[in-house]
């Protein structure tokens, strides 16, 4: 029997679609990625197990991903400060080609000609997944049962779950779809989708905000090296639960909230709101630091980088060259990157109040208006000569 293994997550599409695979001849074998989706209330990877194999899959492997996550796309993107169209951090985008490449070993590991995912054929993700496992097994073949399947609705999938007791929760209402891991929430459709309205609170999931946030401040003082925060108020965290502790800490204070309408990769405008606190908090920080001790020509050059970095993410590209010569160049900027950003967070804000670095290249004796400056400013004289000297007719 030819075998399959897919991208599983336990909701309703992918319990479909283990039945649906079953059905066109394949042995499906179900793979669950934890890359920190706070399964809902209720749920476990040991309940998400289960449910796979009732809907017919022949095994199931669960990996947590987290470390690798962080390591290895997390931390990329913010050493980048990758952002797409100025406002999203990527959370899910960053998760798709690590997906991708556990897919493609499973794959390998199981001797499976094919490999099959739940994204609707609208969408960013379907092409993240495709294009990656593409770069790194072009001989696999790929399904996507949602792009071709007869389904038209969430309720004829539902009857096709009760037809053939797949043990799902029909009772659970979907306003929203919603895609979440340790760097952000990204949450669209329903109501979402009429651009006049406020977002609901209730489409919100880890923010408060910002008029329920607390009146008073709270401070935090971040500490990177080349680039990688390692400490928050001076004491040493696990990158992991540094996450953790920002995504709380600043959802209490409604920071990382994003209402946008973005260009899809596949030519749509859509709405999505997304929830980043921990991702914000890292970026304002590590921007912040770089301020200070980066020289000006290479500060405004990596922001050119950052651009086309955040474009590749976005655009399911992270395997290609590019993006690998890319990580060099960041890599090579991140040498000085080293030192403490304080923040403060209030209503829904994140500002650097405060910062410091034994690689600063802030000269008080230079900037000064006081009395210790060392600046000479006979020089400028001559400098503005020069500098303006081509441009005089
Ligand atoms: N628009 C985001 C992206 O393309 C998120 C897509 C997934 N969103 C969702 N609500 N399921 O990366």
């Amino acid at each position: 029997m030819k075998k399959v293994v897919l991208a599983y997550s336990g909701g309703l599409d992918t319990s479909c679609i283990v039945r649906w695979l079953k059905e066109k001849g394949y042995e499906v074998i179900c793979f669950v990625a934890d890359l920190g989706q706070g399964l809902s209330q209720g749920e476990n990877f040991e309940a998400i197990e289960k449910r796979a194999l009732a809907a017919g899959a022949s095994k199931v492997y669960i990996r947590d991903l987290q470390e690798e996550f962080i390591s290895d796309f997390i931390i990329p993107a913010l050493k980048a400060n990758a952002v797409y169209e100025g406002k999203y951090l990527l959370a899910t985008a960053l998760g798709r080609p690590l997906i991708a490449k556990y897919l493609v070993q499973i794959a390998h590991k199981e001797k499976a000609s094919a490999v099959a995912h739940g994204c609707t054929g609208k969408g960013n993700d379907q092409v993240r997944l495709e294009v990656a496992i593409g770069i790194l097994d072009p001989r696999l073949e790929i399904i996507a049962p949602v792009r071709e399947w007869e389904f038209k609705s969430r309720e004829e999938e539902i009857e096709y779950a009760l037809k053939y007791n797949i043990p799902i929760d029909v009772t659970k209402k979907k306003p929203y779809s919603i895609d979440r891991n340790l760097w952000g929430i990204s949450i669209e459709a329903g109501v979402l989708e009429n651009l006049e309205q406020e977002p609901p609170e209730d489409a919100y999931m880890i923010t408060k905000s910002s008029t329920q946030s607390a009146s008073y401040p709270r401070y935090l003082e971040v500490t990177f090296t080349r680039g990688v925060p390692v400490k928050i108020d001076g004491k040493v965290f696990k990158i992991k639960n540094l996450i953790n502790h920002l995504n709380e800490v600043g959802g209490q204070f409604g920071v990382g909230r994003t209402d946008m309408v973005e260009n899809r990769l596949v030519g749509i405008k859509s709405r999505e709101i997304y929830e980043a606190p921990a991702a914000t908090i890292l970026y304002t920080a590590h921007k912040e630091l770089e301020a200070l001790v980066l020289d000006r020509e290479l500060a405004h050059f990596k922001e050119i980088i950052s651009l086309k970095y955040a474009e590749l993410v976005y655009y399911g590209l992270w395997f290609s060259a590019l993006k690998e010569a890319l990580d060099g160049f960041v890599s090579k900027t991140q040498k000085f990157v080293s030192g403490s950003i304080k923040l403060r967070l209030s209503k829904g804000t994140c500002v650097a109040v405060g910062r410091k670095s034994a690689h600063s290249l802030y000269k008080k004796e230079l900037s000064t208006y006081g009395k210790e400056d060392k600046f000479d400013q006979k020089l400028a004289e001559g400098f503005i000569k020069l500098w303006g000297m081509p441009y005089k007719r």
